[in-house]
């Protein structure tokens, strides 16, 4: 089992390049198979459930060829079967999207229940209830939903309960090729929303008003070929930002879409951090003794749930009290514990931790609970006087690219080992 070790107490310091979005290719890919044609996918972040994503393509017959790390060429004329293995399902939850696709292709798809991240109970209520809306009868069948229109998907409107990227991002895809106009209204606005329309816009779809609450999607027959390069990662990016924070460094993140970090960019000013805005990079520097402040998630464009663990480490150096407001998932407060075993005052109350700030974290081993909270349980190491060992980095694999190789190259003293030799042999080495 991987695990990393890390010296903590070095600031961060240097230049760090920021891949394509996860969450945005992880869309793009399942739309990808709606056309017969060739795409060609640059951008594409190497990371496991992008590669898991593209397995399940190619398990269901689609040509899948890497041209390099952060390139395929998909073709989907080629499928010959509309049921999703669950060995793919089970690892990552995001492809419940190829529902969305199939459906609008083949008007048939039958795809498993999804896992993914255990950050709460995670419905998907509202993707079948917009197939449903759509025209498909859809049934929950030994495990898999099971989704059907044999007489075509037709438009319709669409009142989203609740603000959900899977469900408008699914819902998009498969009134794509749905006979006449859908409009969703109370539509997700993040940017990987954007992306996927963008990408589908380019394949021929004609939708419009993504990035806004309401979006109007005029269904086509078929789509096309296309190259298409992916938005770069915001919660990457914020990632870096927060290490910066955190361990008082100086760090400018290259290739981003500063628009996209405003949230991110705000609090890290309200707590004491300056940020430098350029075209396409922010430069985060952590001079002071970090502030406290309030924060609560909500969809884009305000804080976004997947930096909640990374900030939540921030304030734990910081001066004062501070009240993080976790307001989409309800258990993604697991972090916690492990912080407080680095010497952290963290209390969690219902969907709220109240952090009384530490003048240090100390290094301990803990456990990444999930993707995000893994990342953050990382700076919190880095950040930290002394030795950590962070164990079940198999989550925080799902979605950063090497990760330790870039934290390396802004001085950061971390490893990924997998034995007890290795561990030693690092201890020896940093003395
Ligand atoms: C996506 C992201 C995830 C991020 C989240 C919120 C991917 C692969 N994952 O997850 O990293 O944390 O957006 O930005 O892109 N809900 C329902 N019924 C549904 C669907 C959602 O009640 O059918 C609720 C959820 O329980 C949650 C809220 O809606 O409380 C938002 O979830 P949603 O935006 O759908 O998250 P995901 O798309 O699963």
């Amino acid at each position: 089992m991987d695990q990393y070790i890390i010296k903590g107490g070095n600031p961060l310091v240097g230049e760090v390049e920021i891949g394509g979005a996860k969450n945005a290719a992880l869309a793009i890919l399942a739309a990808a198979i709606m056309t017969d044609d060739t795409v060609r996918l640059e951008n594409l972040p190497d990371v496991n459930d992008i590669n898991v994503l593209l397995e399940a393509i190619g398990g269901i017959g689609a040509k899948v060829e890497r041209v390099d790390r952060h390139t395929a060429v998909i073709n989907g004329s080629t499928i010959g079967d509309i049921s999703v293995d669950y060995e793919y399902i089970k690892k990552i939850r995001a492809s419940y999207y190829l529902l969305g696709a199939l459906l609008g292709k083949y008007k048939k798809a039958e795809v498993p229940l999804p896992g993914g991240c255990n950050i709460g109970s995670r419905p998907i209520d509202l993707h079948l209830k917009g197939f449903r809306a759509l025209g498909a009868t859809v049934d929950i069948k030994y495990g898999a939903i099971v989704a059907s229109a044999p007489d075509g998907l037709h438009g319709t409107h669409i009142f989203m309960d609740t603000v959900s990227v899977g469900a408008t991002i699914n819902i998009m895809m498969a009134a794509s090729m749905a006979k006449g106009n859908t409009i969703i209204e109370n539509a997700a606005k993040e940017p990987h929303v954007v992306d996927t329309a963008n990408f589908l816009n380019s394949m021929g779809a004609n939708i419009k008003g993504a990035g806004t609450d309401v979006i109007r999607i005029r269904g086509v027959e078929m789509l096309h070929s296309t190259n298409y390069s992916i938005v770069p990662d915001m919660i990457e990016a914020g990632t870096y930002m927060f290490a910066a924070a955190a361990t008082r460094g100086d760090i400018v993140i290259k290739n981003v879409i500063p628009k996209h970090l405003e949230a991110i960019t705000a609090k890290l000013e309200e707590i004491g951090c300056e940020v430098e805005e350029f075209d396409d990079a922010v430069r985060v520097i952590s001079a002071k003794k970090l502030r406290r402040t309030h924060v609560k998630t909500l969809p884009y464009p305000g804080y976004p749930t997947d930096m909640q663990p990374q900030i939540a480490v921030a304030l734990a150096l910081a001066s004062g009290t501070s009240i993080v407001t976790e307001s989409i998932f309800e258990n993604r407060f697991k972090y916690a514990d492990e912080l407080t075993r680095m010497g952290a005052c963290v209390k969690v109350e219902g969907n709220t931790a109240i952090i009384d700030g530490v003048d240090k974290l100390t290094g301990a081993r803990v456990s990444a609970p999930d993707l995000r909270a893994g990342a953050a349980l990382v700076i919190a190491g880095l950040a930290a006087e002394g030795i950590t060992i962070v164990d079940d980095i198999v989550y925080i694999q799902r979605g950063y690219e090497d990760f330790e190789g870039k934290l390396k190259s802004l001085g950061a003293e971390i490893e990924r080992v997998t034995s007890e030799k290795e561990i030693q042999k690092f201890k020896l080495r940093i003395g």
